[in-house]
């Protein structure tokens, strides 16, 4: 199956007119992204960024960590299912991002819940002694495996990681070698994790794919 194929432009239209309408704030987020960035696509966008607030609202969770802040979209989108006391972490390991999402972090009112980090996940996931109960994971495809086997010790039971682009554009469908390196490595996670039994998965076909991950 093709990119062209597994796209469809006309699915995503249905799937935002008949989901809760985007924020106005994170409608500005999104445009001003667009307009700033080449690397726009990366951003989780509409329908995306309305999944993860209702995940975080259906799962309450005392801490959330997002891998991969970018301009700050999916951060507002987690911190909508906040309590009052609970906060949210995230990191990204370019430093040039923070003068972009913070003036917004700073409007959407939440910003005294938000930890924003600079730096290598990798390392922060070797260092923390922090736990979590919702994690957002959207940073080097790489690395996922990685990740993956530093998260789930400080996963709290029930705890759920959201990994995003698991699908790939659908490229983790061609059974013929080769693959991209990328591919390879998104195919190889979702063998790994479905053969993980510490956690249940299911990998949802939205968007870029999210493979949703429970800790048992
Ligand atoms: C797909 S974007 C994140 C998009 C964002 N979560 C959203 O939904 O709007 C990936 C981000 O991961 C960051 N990144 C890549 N490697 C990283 C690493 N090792 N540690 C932390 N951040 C990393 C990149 O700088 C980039 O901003």
């Amino acid at each position: 199956m093709g990119e062209r194929d597994f796209q469809n432009e006309w699915l995503d239209q249905y799937l935002e007119l008949n989901s809760s309408p985007e924020p106005a704030l994170l409608k500005k987020l999104r445009t001003q992204t667009v307009e700033e960035f080449s690397q726009h696509h990366m951003i989780s966008g509409h329908v995306q960024g309305r999944f993860l607030s209702i995940m975080s609202k259906i799962l309450k969770p005392e801490h959330i960590l997002e891998i991969g802040t970018f301009t700050g979209y999916a951060t507002l989108c987690l911190a909508e299912g906040l309590r009052k006391d609970c906060k949210i972490t995230t990191i990204d390991i370019n430093s040039d991002l923070k003068n972009f999402y913070q003036p917004y972090f700073t409007e959407s009112g939440y910003d005294n819940q938000i930890e924003s980090l600079i730096g290598d996940a990798i390392q922060y996931l070797e260092k923390t002694e922090e736990t979590f109960d919702l994690v957002f994971l959207d940073a080097n495809k790489k690395q996922y495996i990685d990740y993956f086997e530093l998260l789930v010790p400080r996963l709290n039971p029930g705890g759920v990681i959201l990994a995003d682009n698991t699908l790939w554009k659908g490229k983790v469908l061609e059974e013929i070698a080769p693959k991209d390196k990328m591919t390879k490595a998104l195919f190889d996670f979702n063998q790994h994790v479905a053969q993980d039994s510490r956690v249940d998965v299911i990998l949802l076909p939205l968007r870029d794919g999210i493979s949703l991950i429970r800790k048992k």
